[in-house]
């Protein structure tokens, strides 16, 4: 059975009806959640975007209706009108709990299977099923719900960004390899047999180009794409606020994107985000908390204790700073207490990170209790408690190796004994920081020679652009990110518009002319003619929801995603394609004719 609507008109939602609706003869749509059959009665929940409404069916009422009624199944599509009664019996717990529709007529617009997912607030489905059946999943509650405070986000991102004199410009997804450095998507060319276009991994160079061109103020909400490993906030598919502005410095960007950030967190979560929003030095990030992306909830902030064990001649520290490496620890408050066997997988922990292994010293009522102690004498031990700010009951745990591999794995196991303890357990802070100054390059070892940090087009700060040719790893750009409980929400940077500069910088990357001008020459052309002073930054708009909703997996806000193997279980893409196609486009040969 499928009725066709016939001019059927719906009046209201079915979650907008109250008590003021009383009276009203109302037409309403949507989904079946549940039906009850009560003998004289039928019962019937009915589900649209906006809630549920209770529609009641009876011999009384009208005896064909009351028998279309009973035989309609969960999520059978279907339209009712009637007149909106209180209800018999009220339910608090429901927005429209207090009234019911006198269900006079019914139209089974469509019948239903019985779904492979139950739709309802909450999981009972594995991920693979979520995907395959993905428009039965986003039929739930609880993703409508994600989805529409989505479409707020990106609606507040707008006007904002429209009140603020920035305007929207599309940039092709057809194009030349961006040099943000993950790996392409490629397209095949039919009309150039054997070339490729690649899709953007962001709007990078023609946002620049708009620059050029006195858009002045760009923004755009672009899809970007990028071939990684995925994880649980990345998708190789992904969306961001993309935003360039001329004729500024670092500040004005900073300013303009807290201000957006600010107001979207107030008008989506009624969070009030301090401004200025706290800036941290890249330096002081990795040094507090071993990462660019610090979570700044809790302290257990990084100490060096170089100096204060150097005097010792233990096997594990000394060759360490020998090397020019360091010693460091972090102090866990109220620890001391932990068991053995729970130090021994920090220890593991650790070894995950490249660290050899994990030293610790636990402050308990009866003394010190530490693997390392022997090493030390007592005024030694005392100095690296002083140093840390350990109390009785204090656990402090150390790493000895080269400064990146200790700062990486006491960064990562911060976070893994915050987890660990529950520090953050019911937390609802929202913590932003901007991190600043970050290195312009990266020493390659694979490739024996610098990359860019950020992309190739980024400013070195002024005070270190002499460093460029004869110290490269010591320059800092002008380059900046955003994050927020220890995840990054966006970065950017001012560029370089200086056509000098600019070459020496792929000097330095090691690119010759040619390769430059091969891979960037249409933006090298461009900033020939006058290429204004400017910056910019691209959020991520799905990280930021992510947060707007409270979930921890990107999937949960992307409408139709890929799985962890970049696969669509739904449309099961990517899929084998005709030879005919590939003939085309000259993936194959051409058969003989
Ligand atoms: P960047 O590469 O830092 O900068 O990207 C900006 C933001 O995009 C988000 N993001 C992702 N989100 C989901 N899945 C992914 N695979 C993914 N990759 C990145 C992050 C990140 O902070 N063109 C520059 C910006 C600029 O300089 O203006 C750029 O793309 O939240
Ligand atoms: P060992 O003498 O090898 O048993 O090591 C003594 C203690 O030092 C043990 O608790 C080890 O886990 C710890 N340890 C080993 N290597 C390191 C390191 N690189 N940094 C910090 N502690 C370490």
């Amino acid at each position: 059975m499928a009725e066709a609507l016939d001019g059927l008109k719906r009046t209201n939602m079915c979650g907008d009806l109250r008590e003021s609706h009383i009276s009203n003869i109302v037409t309403v749509m949507g989904w079946v959640q549940r039906k009850r059959n009560l003998g004289g009665l039928v019962f019937i929940d009915l589900r649209d975007r906006t809630g549920l409404l209770q529609l009641v069916f009876g011999e009384e009422i009208n005896k064909e209706a009351f028998a279309k009624a009973d035989l309609v199944k969960p999520e059978y599509c279907i339209a009712v009108t009637g007149e909106l009664i209180k209800r018999q019996s009220p339910n608090e717990n429901m927005p429209t709990g207090l009234v019911e529709v006198k269900g006079e007529n019914i139209k089974i617009l469509s019948e239903s299977e019985t779904p492979p997912i139950y739709i309802k607030e909450g999981l009972d489905a594995s991920e693979n099923i979520r995907l395959k059946y993905r428009y039965l999943d986003l039929r739930r509650p609880d993703m409508q719900k994600i989805f529409m405070i989505r479409h707020k986000a990106s609606k507040i991102v707008r006007n904002f960004l429209d009140d603020n004199g920035f305007i929207d410009i599309e940039t092709p997804m057809l194009t030349k390899s961006t040099p943000e450095g993950a790996r392409d998507y490629l397209v095949p060319s039919r009309n150039y047999p054997g070339m490729f276009y690649a899709l953007p991994q962001s709007p990078q160079l023609f946002k620049q180009l708009l620059m050029v061109s006195g858009y002045d103020k760009y923004y755009q909400i672009a899809r970007c794409f990028r071939d990684e490993d995925l994880r649980a906030n990345r998708q190789p598919e992904f969306t961001q606020i993309d935003i360039e502005m001329s004729f500024v410095e670092e500040d004005d960007v900073i300013a303009i994107n807290e201000a957006l950030i600010k107001k979207l967190f107030k008008e989506v979560v009624n969070e009030d985000v301090k401004l200025p929003i706290k800036r941290i030095t890249y330096k002081e990030a990795m040094d507090k908390y071993g990462s660019d992306k610090p979570d700044l909830r809790f302290g257990m902030e990084i100490n060096d204790i170089t100096n204060e064990v150097s005097h010792s001649e233990f096997v594990v520290f000394k060759p360490a700073i020998d090397n020019g490496g360091s010693v460091r620890a972090i102090k866990v408050d109220n620890a001391a207490d932990m068991g053995r066997k729970k130090l021994d997988k920090l220890g593991e922990f650790v070894k995950t990170y490249r660290a050899k292994g994990l030293a610790w010293i636990a402050c308990k009522e009866d003394g010190i209790k530490s693997p390392i102690s022997k090493f030390f004498n007592e005024d030694e031990i005392q100095a690296i408690l002083n140093k840390v700010g350990a109390k009785t009951g204090d656990l402090v745990l150390i790493v000895a190796d080269k400064d990146s591999v200790v700062l990486q794995s006491l960064g990562a196991l911060r976070l893994q004994v915050a987890k660990e303890l529950e520090i953050l357990s019911g937390s609802k802070d929202f913590n932003f920081v901007w991190v600043t100054q970050f290195p312009l390059l990266d020493y390659s070892e694979e490739e024996n020679r610098y990359v860019a940090a950020h992309h190739p087009f980024t400013m070195p700060m002024d005070e270190d652009l002499k460093y460029l040719e004869s110290d490269p790893g010591r320059v800092r750009a002008k380059a900046y990110d955003i994050v927020l409980n220890g995840e990054e929400l966006g970065g950017g940077s001012i560029r370089i518009h200086n056509s000098e500069l600019q070459e020496t910088m792929f000097k330095v990357l090691g690119f010759t002319r040619e390769k430059a001008w091969e891979r960037f020459g249409f933006l090298l052309e461009a900033f020939k003619y006058g290429p204004p002073p400017h910056g910019g930054l691209a959020f991520g708009l799905d990280r930021i929801v992510m947060f707007l909703a409270s979930t921890e997996n990107i999937k949960d806000v992307i409408a139709f995603p890929k799985n962890q193997n970049a696969y669509c279980p739904m449309s099961e893409a990517p899929n084998m394609v005709d030879d005919k196609q590939l003939r085309e486009l000259g993936i194959i040969k051409a058969e003989k004719k």
